[in-house]
C-alpha cells in the first residue's frame, strides 16, 4: 500500500505486510551521534516494522495497538498503553506515533506556549517546567529548543525515565518517577525545591494515563500565575463529563481560576482506524486553585 500523508509526514507500513526487519541498533552501537541521541534514533526508528490492524476495525483509544516485526521474523503485539514495553525499544514510541500516526503534539504545544510568551514578554529561559507524564523526553527536547532552561519529568515509569536518560540526556534537570495520585513526602520536597512556575502535560490526560488527582497535585506545585500547558479530549472539559476533568479543568476554566490564553483544537495524531484524533490545545494561567 502507498504511504499516504498525514500532517506532511508520511505514514509507514499499513496493512499486516510482513518485511524483513534489520534490528534496531543496540544502545551504543549507532553511529551519526548528535549531543541529545546517543542512541541514533533516526536509524533506529527508520529499521522498524510495524504494521496496523485493517483501516476497517475500529478501537477505543484504550485498546488501540499494532504489531512489530521482530528479529526472528514474528510479529509482536504492542497495545499503545504499554508504556513500558514500547519505551524498551529505542525508536519505537516515535515509530508508532509519530512516522505512522502522524502526531506533533509536543511541537504544536511548545509553540503555543512560545506564542503566548512572547505575547506577555516573559522569557522562555525563565520558565521552571514541571513535566508531567514526560515519557521519553519528547517534550523536554521541543522546550529545550525554544529557550527553557530549567525542565523536570515525572512519569509513573521507571521505563519512560530510563529511555529519557538514554535518548535524551541531559534535557531534564531531574526526572522523578513517582505517583502523583500518592505523592511520597520526599519527591514532594525535591519538586518544591525546583521552584516550578510552569506544568506541561502533553497526550497524557485520560485514557488510562494520568487522572484527575494526579493532575491537580502537579498543578499545586506551581507558583501562582504560572503557565498551565495541556492537551485534552474536548468531551473531558465538558460540564456532562464523567471523568472528572470536567469538574475540576473544564470548571476552572469556567470561572477563570485558569485563565486561557491560547487555546485551539488540532489533530493529535490518527487513529489506527486512519480516522482524526482531536484535541484541545491550551495555554493558561493558573490564577487560583482548581475546582471541585
Ligand atoms: C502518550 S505518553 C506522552 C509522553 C509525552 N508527554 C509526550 O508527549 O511525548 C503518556 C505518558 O504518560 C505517562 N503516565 C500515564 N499515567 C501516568 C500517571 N498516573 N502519572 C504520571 N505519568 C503517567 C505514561 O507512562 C507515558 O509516559
Amino acid at each position: 500500500m502507498a504511504p499516504t500523508a498525514v500532517n506532511g509526514t508520511s505514514t509507514g507500513t499499513s496493512g499486516r505486510e510482513h518485511e524483513v526487519v534489520r534490528q534496531a541498533p543496540a544502545p551504543g552501537e549507532a553511529s551519526g551521534r548528535t549531543p541529545h541521541h546517543p542512541v541514533d534514533l533516526e536509524a533506529a526508528r527508520q529499521s522498524i516494522r510495524l504494521a496496523l490492524p485493517e483501516p476497517g476495525s475500529k478501537f477505543s483509544q484504550d485498546d488501540e495497538f499494532c504489531v512489530v516485526a521482530q528479529p526472528d521474523g514474528s510479529w509482536g503485539e504492542f497495545r499503545f498503553h504499554d508504556y513500558d514495553r514500547i519505551f524498551q525499544v529505542p525508536g519505537l514510541y516515535e515509530k508508532i506515533f509519530y512516522d505512522v500516526l502522524g502526531c506533533d503534539s509536543p511541537r504544536f504545544m511548545v509553540g503555543l506556549l512560545d506564542d503566548a510568551l512572547a505575547s506577555s514578554g516573559v522569557a522562555a529561559s525563565s520558565l521552571r517546567v514541571l513535566d508531567l507524564g514526560a515519557g521519553n523526553g519528547i517534550m523536554a527536547e521541543e522546550l529545550a529548543a525554544v529557550g527553557v532552561e530549567h525542565s523536570v519529568g515525572v512519569d509513573i515509569l521507571t521505563e519512560a525515565r530510563d529511555a529519557a536518560l538514554r535518548d535524551r540526556p541531559g534535557l531534564y534537570a531531574d526526572y522523578r518517577v513517582a505517583d502523583l495520585t500518592k505523592l511520597p513526602a520526599e519527591d514532594r520536597e525535591v519538586l518544591a525545591a525546583h521552584q516550578l512556575d510552569t506544568l506541561t502535560v502533553v497526550a497524557a490526560l485520560g485514557f488510562g494515563d494520568i487522572p484527575p488527582l494526579a493532575f491537580r497535585t502537579a498543578y499545586d506545585l506551581i507558583a501562582p500565575d504560572g503557565w498551565v500547558v495541556l492537551t485534552i479530549k474536548d468531551a473531558f472539559l465538558e460540564a456532562t463529563d464523567t471523568s472528572g476533568f470536567g469538574g475540576m479543568i473544564g470548571e476552572s476554566i469556567r470561572s477563570g481560576a485558569l485563565e486561557v490564553v491560547r487555546r485551539e483544537r488540532f489533530q493529535h495524531r490518527l487513529a489506527t482506524d486512519r480516522s482524526p484524533l482531536l484535541y484541545e490545545g491550551i495555554v493558561a494561567r493558573k490564577r487560583g486553585p482548581l475546582a471541585g
